[in-house]
């Protein structure tokens, strides 16, 4: 999807995504001490909001302008600050080192995504982690929802195929419950969190 169709999907009042965080980059992040962090792709923000609200320093990149007036709309009302991004991720450097890049979601061809966790990576201080999360390829046999192009879908180890340079701590599938509570089924996630070498 381009940024005009993202711009069209983020137009509507109610939210695309949850307002609390994603799981795993609350579990993840939740243990670690707060710095400088960037979410990449960040949409309405859920995840950059929550980082703030955690004490750390985000900025939110992302190239639909629609999604990043939400984000900054539900900043204010939860009362953190954000610096929003408007950016096109094949172009994007950071402008500081950052301890914490955040990527949820994001599912572009392999090449994009190489290209992007690269700039990640290059964004990060030494110490600093990359968080990745997204929709694993096992998800269209095994699991359920989320895109169906097989392209655009990732495994662990095409993710730390990507990390060149950074040591890998978790590389691993994750279950996330969707559906209802009456008929609750499971997606499966590629969870990887990398750490620049100090
Ligand atoms: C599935 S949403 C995930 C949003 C957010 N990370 C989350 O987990 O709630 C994917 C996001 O990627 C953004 N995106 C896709 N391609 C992009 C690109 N080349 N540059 C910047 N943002 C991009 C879209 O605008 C959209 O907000």
């Amino acid at each position: 999807m381009d940024s005009a169709s993202w711009d069209e999907r983020y137009g509507a009042e109610e939210l695309v995504w949850s307002e609390g965080p994603n799981q795993f980059v609350a579990e993840v992040a939740g243990g670690l001490p707060p710095g400088r962090a960037v979410d990449l792709a960040c949409g309405e923000g859920r995840n950059a909001i929550w980082l703030a609200r955690q004490g750390w320093s985000v900025t939110g990149v992302d190239f639909s302008q629609v999604g990043l007036d939400k984000a900054r709309r539900l900043a204010e009302r939860a009362g953190v600050q954000v610096q929003w991004v408007h950016a096109d991720l094949g172009a994007w450097e950071a402008s500081e080192p950052q301890d914490l890049v955040v990527l949820s979601y994001l599912q572009l061809p392999a090449a994009a995504m190489a290209d992007v966790v690269a700039r990640g990576a290059r964004a990060l201080a030494a110490g600093g982690r990359l968080l990745l999360v997204g929709h694993a390829r096992r998800n269209l046999a095994e699991g359920s929802g989320g895109p169906q192009d097989p392209a655009r879908l990732y495994e662990p180890d095409d993710v730390v195929a990507w990390c060149a340079g950074l040591d890998v701590e978790r590389a691993e599938h994750v279950l996330r419950q969707v559906g209802s509570d009456e008929e609750p089924r499971q997606a499966i996630d590629t969870l990887v969190v990398a750490r620049k070498p100090a």
